[in-house]
């Protein structure tokens, strides 16, 4: 064990996600839009992606998660102290997501607020939620990843609107209980170009107007490309980085839960690291690319799924617009 790196002490008591029903795969998004399930498959590995309806917002998809992942850790939302939030896709502005959430879970008085870090953010999220909790001012802390892209999305850009798709997953993290154990964080951030990934405008920047409007500032804009080599270098370095200050070498890494964004670049990763690609849960042929929901998504299916077992050595890694990354090791 190298020295001076802080052990954290919370555990993952209980996970959730919630999927709105609607599935729309690459056949009936090429109905409305000019691309092919060939082309996304073979660039992205994506076949379906799951969208919200008009009633759902952010904050609906989370409260089902929320509840899903309580279940999960055997309590009631009376127990929670602490909500964070990570999103892009807010209800609105402000207030946060997160006073909304708490709200509907009817525990009025717990702190809550949002973070956002983009696709990285429910990894920001614990991180953020390991030192409230090491603080000892909290107990029990609900961290969630929630986005309704679909409200964000271009349907006339066929670069952007086949990646992604709606959901939401939570997590239930304290000092106490039993639960995978949180081991270490490494999270960054670039904001030297953030124009790579980004809604220009409906900020302070760019506020809403008839020429914001026209320009179609209000959707998400991207350079796949560069977006695509940037992903693969930050979290390769980051997942180095934090398994080093651990102790740990790749080969002692029994699971990857990698962001869901593109399956060429979780096989690009697996080779940079040289973990195979076996050891990479993946679940984003279902779902495209949820953002903040994609990992604690994952997370649950790969519960569920039953391959995670006691005492093995988890990865989960991101990155996102920003651009930011983030690592967390985590003991099952
Ligand atoms: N359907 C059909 N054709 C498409 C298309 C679509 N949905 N989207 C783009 N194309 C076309 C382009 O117009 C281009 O055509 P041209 O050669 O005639 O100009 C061609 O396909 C190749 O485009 P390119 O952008 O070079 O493809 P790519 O192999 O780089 O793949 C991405 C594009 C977006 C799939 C890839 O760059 C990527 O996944 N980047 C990372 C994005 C990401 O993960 N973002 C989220 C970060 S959290």
């Amino acid at each position: 064990m190298v020295d001076n790196v802080t052990k954290s002490s919370s555990k993952i008591l209980g996970v959730g996600s919630y999927l709105p029903s609607e599935v729309v795969d690459n056949l009936k998004l090429s109905e409305k839009v000019d691309t092919s399930d060939e082309w996304i498959t073979s660039r992205t590995g994506i076949k379906a992606r799951r969208i919200a309806n008009e009633k759902e917002a952010t904050s609906d998809l989370a409260v089902k998660a929320a509840q899903n992942a309580l279940i999960d850790a055997g309590l009631t939302a009376q127990d929670i102290d602490l909500i964070i939030v990570a999103t892009i896709t807010p209800d609105m502005a402000f207030p946060s997501t997160a006073c909304l959430i708490q709200h509907k879970l009817g525990i009025p008085k717990v702190a809550s607020f949002d973070i956002e870090a983009a696709c990285s953010g429910f990894l920001y999220a614990l991180d953020v939620a390991d030192g409230m909790l090491s603080s000892n001012r909290y107990k029990c802390v609900l961290v969630v990843g929630a986005e309704k892209l679909s409200s964000i999305m271009d349907w006339e850009d066929r670069t952007t609107c086949v990646l992604f798709g709606d959901g939401a997953g939570a997590a239930i993290l304290s000092n106490a209980g039993s639960g995978s154990q949180l081991i270490g964080f490494k999270s960054g951030a670039d904001g030297s170009n953030p124009n790579l990934l980004y809604q220009p405008a409906g900020g302070s920047l760019l506020p809403a107007s008839q020429d914001s409007l026209s320009s179609r500032g209000h959707f998400l804009k991207m350079n796949g490309r560069e977006i695509f080599k940037s992903a693969v270098r930050v979290m390769e370095r980051a997942s180095r980085e934090l398994l080093e200050a651990h102790g740990f070498t790749e080969n002692d890494v029994d699971h990857v839960i990698p962001h869901q964004a593109n399956a060429r670049i979780v096989e690009s990763l697996s080779q940079r690291l040289e973990i195979p690609l076996g050891k990479f849960f993946c679940n984003l042929d279902k779902y495209g690319n949820t953002s903040a929901a994609s990992i604690p998504i994952a997370l649950d299916e790969a519960r569920k799924s039953l391959i995670l077992k006691k005492g093995q050595l988890g990865l989960f890694v991101a990155f996102g617009a920003g651009l930011t990354w983030s690592a967390v090791l985590v003991r099952f």
